[in-house]
């Protein structure tokens, strides 16, 4: 019996939320749901993106399901304020290829281990009429925890080699510190092969030969925008999960917003959804079980026949989920 923690938040958020909850509805495991409120909704309600009852009963849960929120500017980022407060430091993206999908390249299978807590991101901005400055800020701390879990999480998943993308030949302070962190984390971990790459020249390898890359970890700024550069070379959007870990908690969302353009149509794509439960599975241990829904869902995006109109079908969302349990069920 696992608690999770669900928060649907608005818009598709809702729609793809209860099509990834069917799908864990039918499986042999007990979820014991605790839904509770984030977003412009629970705004609308509450005063309050992000109440802290929320955040307390993240806390609690065994693993929290995230939707998508509306942002509103000038709001407090509901999602933001829960990867700080849950300490959730690792984000891990993964660029998987996956058939009847369109995409750039057809065998990608790689993932993307971003610092979520520091770096350009610390949120310490200074400005005057004539100059405006970020600081980037690079702890020891930091740095090891999440060099540490990538290699954890390459000897975890079977993953031969871990890449540290930097750029330590211009940001030599804090890029070198970075970069020294982690071959010296590397040295505990002797059956993983290492590279280190800067990030312009891993920003085209990206492109031009993405096939190389296995692990990557990085810091907060340079794998947010290679982790948009990795969705982008694999089905975009509607197929593309996350997670955030930290020491205590998981959390697991799609990396797409509430998209008001398509919401209450019932026709977004719950792939990046079902796909963002599959990584929680894995987190809570349930491998095989996360497998079989991984490879159902691959089943049907190889059929095609019952998949969302961004895949070129004519498939509800929830008609897409229903079918990914038909596929588990070995019922077609
Ligand atoms: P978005 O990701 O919501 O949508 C961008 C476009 O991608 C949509 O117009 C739609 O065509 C497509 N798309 C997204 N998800 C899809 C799916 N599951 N199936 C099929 N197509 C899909 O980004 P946008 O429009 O920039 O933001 C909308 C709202 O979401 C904003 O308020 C934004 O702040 C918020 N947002 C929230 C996030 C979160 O909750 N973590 C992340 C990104 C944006
Ligand atoms: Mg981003």
């Amino acid at each position: 019996m696992f608690d999770i923690t669900v928060i649907s938040g608005d818009g598709i958020g809702k729609e793809v939320m209860g099509a990834a909850l069917h799908v864990l509805d039918h499986l042999n495991i007990d979820f014991n749901y605790n839904f509770t409120n984030a977003g412009n909704e629970c705004f609308k309600k509450t005063g309050t993106t992000i109440p802290d009852k929320t955040i307390n009963e993240a806390r609690e849960g065994d693993a929290t399901l995230f939707g998508a929120v509306t942002t509103v500017p000038g709001q407090k980022s509901a999602i933001i304020t829960l990867r700080k407060e849950l300490d959730l430091f690792a984000n891990i993206r993964p660029v998987k290829s996956y058939p009847g999908v369109k995409s750039l390249y057809d065998d990608l299978d790689f993932v993307i281990i971003r610092e979520n807590t520091e770096g350009l991101y610390s949120g310490i901005e200074e400005a005057t009429e004539e100059r405006a400055t970020a600081l980037r800020v690079i702890t020891r701390e930091a740095s090891e925890r999440i060099c540490k879990f990538a290699f954890q999480y390459a000897k975890k998943t079977d993953r031969g080699k871990v890449t540290v993308i930097h750029k330590a030949n211009v940001l030599k302070k804090t890029d070198g510190l970075f970069r020294n962190i982690f071959y010296k984390i590397a040295a505990d971990f002797s059956d993983i092969r290492t590279e280190d790459r800067y990030v312009d020249a891993a920003a085209m390898l990206f492109i031009t030969k993405p096939q190389i890359f296995d692990v990557v970890v990085t810091t907060n700024l340079f794998g947010d925008i290679l982790s948009d550069e990795g969705a982008g070379l694999v089905g975009g959007l509607g197929l593309t999960p996350s997670a955030n870990i930290g020491e205590n908690y998981g959390l697991f969302e799609p990396v797409h917003g509430s998209a008001p353009d398509m919401a209450g149509k019932n026709i977004a794509n719950p792939s990046a959804m079902i796909l963002s439960a599959v990584m929680m599975l894995n987190y809570l241990k349930e491998y095989e079980t996360a497998r079989n829904v991984e490879n159902a869902l691959i089943q049907v995006l190889i059929e095609g026949k019952t998949v969302t109109p961004d895949l070129g079908g004519s498939a509800s969302t929830i008609e897409m989920a229903k079918e990914v349990i038909n596929k588990l069920e070995g019922k077609l």
